[in-house]
């Protein structure tokens, strides 16, 4: 039996960097993973589907070359195996990343199930491949896994792999001709991204009558008809009701319909990971599934933390890095506090969506006396340069009262890098005044901030 200064069961994004950030400090610290370290993230999320997109970014560029002056000889095609044989290569690079920055910080590393078996004199006790370990303080980081409701078909048709998941769909080394997407949400939308522009006739079924969720509204509609442009289709308010062995089920207008397709992608959202791993022997407490924490990632129960997707609040490899930097701080004694109101989210499509903030919808619904600013892309010198479809905006929020920025919604190159300038911009609460006055890189996308600024 060895006793840590900190346990972390789970090693993505939330569990590795709790590691790391503790190691660094000098808590001696172990942290458990049941299937690969670097998570869902790493493995299977946010890195494989990027490597995905950029190989359908770069055949895009081929598919226009002549809209930039490029010939290219003969027809462009995708080689699928290639791109899964790169990804699993960039996967394995970005994990032994990991794994030596955990070595380097002295954390140990177990490869096993975590299992809690419950509270001992010297904090909690955690079994795995048979050993004992004890936690003196305890980080829960067991992430999450993909929503499988009991739609008639589903489960069955999910194990003959008729129905893949985002496991699945990132290690599929063909090109389907046919595929439906159930969810047009994140998932669904990069990986309709992504298939649509490598030949796949793409159907996407969403529930709701908009995409990309939470999304602002026009930036949302145009992601929609980029997506479209490539022959994606999409059916708005659509539930699914079945799944057959060659096709989907859903309702629409009061109607039943079905797609036939090859391949089908089921992603509808993600649940916390809170079973099966003795959490009950501790009573941590859970709300609609996901450990309930405070803005110090504390949970019910002394010295017990929990970070990343499993406390459910916004499931971002980021929101995971930040509150597991959170938690470490406040392991040290140091003052430190989770705020969401500042996360900014990227759709990693093409074209990009990056946001932030309040839309003025969610602004006007809290109360909030808000001028808005709305401007093409096309105010940028880059931005023109660079592409031909000219479609992209920049929307921006501003608090009348506090005369700072609460939001900004854009569509277009490279929006998923400059938006933390904003979110910066943002969460520091700086006087428009005082923007105006930064000075920005000229050429670049990003001064369309600035044009935005100088219009209010
Ligand atoms: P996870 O990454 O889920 O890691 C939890 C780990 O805990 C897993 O490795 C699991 O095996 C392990 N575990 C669970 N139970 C036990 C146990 N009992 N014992 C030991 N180990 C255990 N987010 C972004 O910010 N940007 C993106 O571009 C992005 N793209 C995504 C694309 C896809 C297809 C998906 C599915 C997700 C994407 N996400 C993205 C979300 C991101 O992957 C998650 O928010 C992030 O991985 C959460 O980190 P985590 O540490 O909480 O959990
Ligand atoms: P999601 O929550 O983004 O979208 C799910 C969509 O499915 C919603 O639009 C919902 O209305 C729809 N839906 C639900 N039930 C349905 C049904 N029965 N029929 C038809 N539509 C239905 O979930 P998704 O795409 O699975 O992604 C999970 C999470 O992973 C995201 O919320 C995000 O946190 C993370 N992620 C982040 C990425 C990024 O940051 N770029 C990329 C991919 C995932």
């Amino acid at each position: 039996m060895e006793i840590f200064d900190l346990v972390v069961i789970g090693g993505g994004p939330g569990g590795y960097l709790a590691a790391e950030r503790a190691g660094h400090a000098g808590l001696k610290t172990l942290v458990i993973e049941k299937r690969e370290f670097g998570g869902v993230c790493l493995n299977e999320g946010c890195v494989p589907s990027k490597t995905f997109l950029n190989s359908a970014k770069v055949l895009d560029y081929a598919n226009h070359a002549k809209n930039y002056g490029v010939s290219v000889e003969g027809k462009t095609s995708i080689d699928q195996k290639f791109v899964v044989e790169r990804k699993n290569g960039v996967v394995k690079m970005l994990v032994s990343g990991v794994k030596a920055q955990l070595k380097r910080n002295k954390v140990k590393m177990v490869s096993g199930e975590a299992f809690i078996e419950g509270k001992v004199a010297e904090g909690y006790s955690i079994k795995v491949n048979g050993e004992q370990y004890v936690a003196t303080r305890l980080i829960i980081a067991t992430g999450s896994m993909p929503v499988v409701p009991p739609i008639e078909g589903l489960k069955q048709n999910v194990e003959s792999g008729y129905v893949m998941t985002n496991r699945e769909v990132l290690d599929l080394d063909y090109i389907p001709k046919t595929l439906t997407i159930i969810g047009g949400g994140v998932i669904g939308l990069e990986m309709a991204s992504y298939f649509s522009s490598v030949g796949t006739q793409v159907t996407v079924v969403e529930m709701l009558n908009k995409i990309a969720g939470p999304t602002e509204d026009e930036v949302s509609k145009i992601l929609q008809k980029s997506l479209e442009a490539k022959g994606v289709i999409f059916n708005l308010g659509a539930k699914v009701t079945k799944i057959e062995a060659d096709g989907v089920v859903y309702e629409k207008d009061g109607k039943t319909q079905k797609i036939e397709s090859e391949k089908v992608l089921l992603s509808i959202g993600r649940r916390a990971v809170t079973q099966g791993f003795g959490l009950e022997n501790i009573n941590v407490n859970l709300e609609r599934g996901a450990i309930v924490t405070d803005e110090q990632m504390r949970t019910n129960v002394a010295n017990v933390y929990a970070v990343g997707d499993v406390n459910g609040k916004v499931m971002l490899a980021h929101t995971a890095y930040r509150e597991a930097e959170v938690a470490i701080n406040t392991i040290l004694g140091k003052k430190d506090a989770m705020r969401y109101n500042v996360i900014p989210s990227v759709i990693y499509t093409n074209p990009e969506v990056g946001s932030v903030g309040e839309t003025e919808e969610s602004a006007k619904a809290k109360g909030l006396d808000v001028k808005c600013v709305n401007i093409p892309l096309t105010y940028s010198g880059r931005y023109v340069a660079e592409n031909t479809d000219l479609n992209g905006i920049c929307k921006i929020v501003v608090n009348k009262k506090t005369n700072t920025l609460i939001g900004a919604h854009i569509i277009g190159s490279y929006a998923g890098e400059y938006i933390v300038a904003v979110s910066a911009m943002i969460d520091l609460e700086v006087d428009i005044e005082n923007i105006k006055k930064l000075v920005f890189p000229h050429p670049t996308v990003c001064e369309i901030v600035r044009e935005a600024i100088f219009q209010i």
